[in-house]
């Protein structure tokens, strides 16, 4: 038995620790499995570079973060446009898999790359998707690997923000990962004690923000903090088409949304502000025993389909079991905060002011015309 094997997209902590556990469990079942692992995600795929790997490969790296594998970012959009030379990626992807006798490819990857896999499906190969991304907006399963590392770097972030924060008495912006979707930035921010949370899928009015800001100092509180997801928008911006938006955003005269609000705050407020990004750290270094366990869980049962010959699922999990969810139903959707989301009612309770608009993302972000199931 032949598995291919890649991991596609964004890195995250928990990569290798999956793809252990689907090959442990294939070398356990079986003594004929070759894995044949793919250099830099679907790049190794269409042009062929490859390892064979062995049993070895894959021990002692339950604990490190990044990919044995190498990743790039291959985009979904450019999948049917020829390369340079003119190579049709698809056909070159399905010829490297016919000519190493592949009974299954196994795909590592986070939205864009599963749209990949659904294609590779549609095309005839024996696929299996696995969730992986910090950012947790995989439709399908309630949870990804990456997303609980991530969570636990961005809340020590906001947690070394508060005390320098309380010190000097100031504003601080955090800038969490996430461009689509707010989960990191909601989860990290409640975790942290952030006092005014801003995600993609609520667009904030500045003066709301400012007028809570002042609120704290009223109160007799010295500090501030914001966690802003790296793709908030304001009410004006939400209005605009998707043409002015990437227009606003090719000539914005800040470096990205949390200054563009650290100066309106400053402005507004008259408080001294200062803008913390972690950026990339998120996705770095040693996956947290939570995403351990389940990149353990979801690689194994991912071994199991494969020895079962059940493809053509994301494997993901649901309500704390493993889930199979067919890639046709997965490729082109996103998972966002909802308006009735509990966490989101929770933090209504405790004051904060929000307000979920998903049409401006339907509007945005879906592709092929699928629309998110919003009762998910
Ligand atoms: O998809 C994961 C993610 O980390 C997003 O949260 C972030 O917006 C993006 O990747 C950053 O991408 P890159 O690594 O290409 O800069």
């Amino acid at each position: 038995m032949r598995v291919g094997m890649l991991t596609s997209g964004g890195d995250c902590q928990s990569l290798n620790a999956t793809m252990r556990g689907v090959a442990k469990t294939l070398y356990n079942q079986r003594k004929d499995v070759e894995i044949i692992g793919f250099i830099e995600g679907y790049r190794g795929l269409i042009y062929e570079d490859y390892r064979i790997m062995k049993s070895k490969d894959f021990s002692g790296i339950l604990t490190n973060g990044g990919t044995i594998l190498g990743t790039s970012r291959q985009p979904f959009k450019l999948m049917r446009v020829p390369d340079e030379n003119g190579l049709d990626k698809v056909e070159a992807m399905k010829n490297t898999y016919k000519k190493l006798k592949l009974d299954c490819l196994v795909v590592l990857g986070g939205n864009g790359s599963q749209k990949t896999t659904n294609l590779l499906r549609q095309e005839g190969l024996n696929v299996i998707g696995l969730p992986k991304t910090i950012d947790n907006d995989l439709w399908g399963t309630d949870v990804t690997f990456g997303f609980q590392s991530a969570i636990n770097l961005a809340t020590q972030t906001i947690d070394c923000i508060h005390t320098t924060a309380a010190s000097h008495g100031r504003v601080f912006i955090v800038e969490i990962m996430g461009h689509k979707v707010g989960w990191l930035t909601l989860h990290a921010g409640i975790a942290g004690g952030a006092d005014i949370i801003l995600v993609p899928e609520i667009p904030y009015d500045i003066n709301k923000v400012a007028a809570a800001v002042n609120k704290r100092a009223k109160e007799g509180k010295r500090f501030s903090i914001i966690a802003v997801a790296e793709g908030a928008i304001s009410k004006e911006q939400a209005a605009l088409s998707k043409k002015e938006y990437k227009k606003y955003i090719a000539t914005r005269q800040y470096p990205s949304i949390s200054y563009e609000i650290g100066a309106k705050i400053s402005e507004l407020t008259g408080q001294e502000v200062r803008v913390a990004v972690p950026g990339h750290m998120q996705r770095g270094g040693s996956p947290c025993p939570y995403d351990r366990v389940l990149s353990t869980r979801l690689g194994a049962a991912a071994g199991k389909m494969i020895l079962d010959g059940e493809f053509g699922y994301l494997v993901g999990m649901k309500n704390n079991h493993i889930a199979k969810i067919p890639l046709a139903d997965v490729a082109g959707k996103l998972k966002m905060i909802q308006p009735d989301d509990e966490m989101v009612q929770e933090a209504k309770l405790m004051g904060f002011h929000l307000e979920i608009n998903c049409k401006w993302h339907i509007q945005h972000y879906t592709a092929n015309g699928v629309l998110p199931d919003l009762k998910m």
